[in-house]
């Protein structure tokens, strides 16, 4: 039995120590937050609660420190981790910059620790189907995609560390990440960044509200859209959506539809509800863990590695660049398409 640390009793640590509870191969012995309380509220029987996390990087019975801070501390926490010889799991974006991420991989590599980034969407099941579609070739060649992914700003941290980009990453970096991992994890590497974001304070002290555009380019040719939205009135439902339009057909899903995936090809359409297609399915946080934990156990490569969290950060923080300067940006080989 793997035994885990967790660092940040937030939102994001509410969501993991509810899925350790339905894993059995790991077991959340130690919660840590500045604020004993949020932590003392997730504390299971036999759950320690401390304010200081050296408490879980010292403590020889954790083999595994799962870090649920506000990004701009993930950095820090995640070398002392290595530096004590843990295996880290990490809440998405691993970094706010790609320099930040590197000096984090390349410690864990270092330490032989292995180091997972909670890029979750692919553990969705109806945006881990899309690959599997995309394999079966029902919908041909994959040409043009959109995805959108929002809701009301963020307004939950005490400390309101979402509003301070230099700390959140806005949510270019922090929100439409997901789709960026998704996206290079079915299309592979983007060739060309383009974004539009507006931003609006209503009030002095308030929340910007914030909204971006995103059009990007893949080195196959593959043309994406993506919109992500901190901009809704407060209380509406967060919402996602994304649609990939094929050579021979199209892929639709939106979490608003009672029945989100549509199939639709030459043959005609097909509509299916939301997975789990089964009731004993593991919902994607706890399914997103449990292979984490299960590359540890054997030795094996983790979900989401490093790198690839890195990938999807570099891809962000591109489009951080072209809302500010208005010019595309051009990653990896040529300048041309
Ligand atoms: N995968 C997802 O779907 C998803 C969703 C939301 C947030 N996130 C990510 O999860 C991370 C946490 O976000 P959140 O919304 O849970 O934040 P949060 O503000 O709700 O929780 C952070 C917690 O960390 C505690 N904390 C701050 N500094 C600390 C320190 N030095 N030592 C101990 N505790 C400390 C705070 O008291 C707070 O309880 C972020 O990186 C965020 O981007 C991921």
């Amino acid at each position: 039995m793997i035994k885990v640390g967790m660092i940040g009793a937030g939102v994001m640590g509410g969501v993991h120590a509810a899925a350790y509870g339905r894993l059995s191969n790991a077991q959340l012995t130690t919660i840590c937050d500045l604020r004993p309380e949020k932590a003392q509220k997730l504390a299971g029987p036999g759950v320690k609660v401390v304010t200081d996390y050296h408490e879980i990087l010292q403590d020889p019975e954790i083999d595994v420190v799962d870090v649920c801070l506000p990004t701009y501390l993930h950095k820090e926490v995640v070398l002392a981790a290595a530096a004590a010889g843990k295996h880290v799991f990490c809440e998405k974006p691993i970094a706010l910059s790609v320099e930040d991420a590197e000096v984090m991989v390349q410690a864990c590599k270092q330490a032989g620790v292995k180091l997972g980034i909670g890029q979750v969407v692919r553990f969705f099941p109806d945006y881990a189907k899309a690959k599997d579609l995309l394999a079966s070739g029902r919908i041909g060649e994959p040409k043009v995609v959109r995805t959108s992914r929002g809701g009301a700003f963020p307004i939950w941290p005490e400390d309101k560390w979402y509003a301070d980009y230099s700390k959140s990453g806005g949510p270019i970096v922090d929100l439409i990440i997901h789709d960026f991992d998704w996206l290079l994890w079915l299309f592979g590497p983007v060739k060309r960044v383009f974004a539009k974001s507006v931003s609006k304070q209503e009030q002095v002290g308030q929340e910007p509200l914030a909204h971006a555009l995103v059009t990007l380019r893949f080195e196959n040719g593959i043309i994406a859209h993506l919109e992500g939205s901190w901009a809704q009135p407060q209380g509406t439902p967060f919402s996602t959506s994304f649609e990939i339009a094929g050579t021979k057909g199209l892929y639709e899903y939106s979490k608003e539809q009672a029945m989100p995936l549509v199939l639709r090809t030459a043959q005609g359409e097909e509509r299916a509800k939301s997975v789990p297609e089964s009731p004993l399915a593991l919902e994607p946080y706890t399914a997103q863990l449990k292979a984490f934990m299960e590359a540890i156990i054997h030795n094996s490569d983790v979900p989401v590695p490093g790198q690839e969290a890195i990938n999807a950060l570099q891809v962000a923080l591109a489009a951080c660049q072209s809302a500010k300067t208005g010019e595309v940006v051009w990653l990896g080989g040529g300048q041309n398409d």
